[in-house]
């Protein structure tokens, strides 16, 4: 399986696409040690990298919003903190060595955020352009 950042997931923002597109780049890494049978390697890189840039990243975008005084901030930072937990609530089933439940976790992952770019993360893209910002 190989994600991929479609146009439908762009908010239009350059900084915060390049970010998500890194996410997926994250995801596809992951996928392909999985497949290839590195688990450890696999389990290494979900476990520190990818989790510290999704930290960043959430971190990066709030600040961007309060920026250009987004309206939404508030709810929108609610729904990073939820899926903090969410992702923090998949590490002992990426960490258990079973490679199922660690596929079902990224697929998890994927799709929380697609969810979360495709409908959350435009509409900051949206108000920026009505703000003539971007
Ligand atoms: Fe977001
Ligand atoms: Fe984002």
């Amino acid at each position: 399986m190989v994600l991929e950042l479609t146009e439908d997931l762009k908010t239009g923002v350059e900084e915060m696409d390049k970010d998500h597109q890194m996410l997926v780049d994250y995801l596809n890494e992951v996928y392909t040690l999985l497949k290839e049978g590195k688990k450890e390697q696999a389990i290494r890189i979900f476990k520190e990298e990818l989790l510290h840039y999704v930290n960043w990243h959430l971190t990066r975008e709030e600040k961007f919003m309060e920026a250009i005084g987004y309206p939404e901030f508030e709810r929108h930072k609610k729904a990073h903190d939820m899926f903090k937990k969410v992702i923090l609530d998949l590490l002992p089933k990426v960490g258990s060595g079973d490679v199922e439940a660690f596929r079902e976790s990224l697929a998890l992952s994927w799709g929380w955020l697609a969810g979360h770019i495709g409908k959350v993360d435009k509409k900051y893209g949206e108000y920026a352009r009505e703000k003539g910002l971007i």
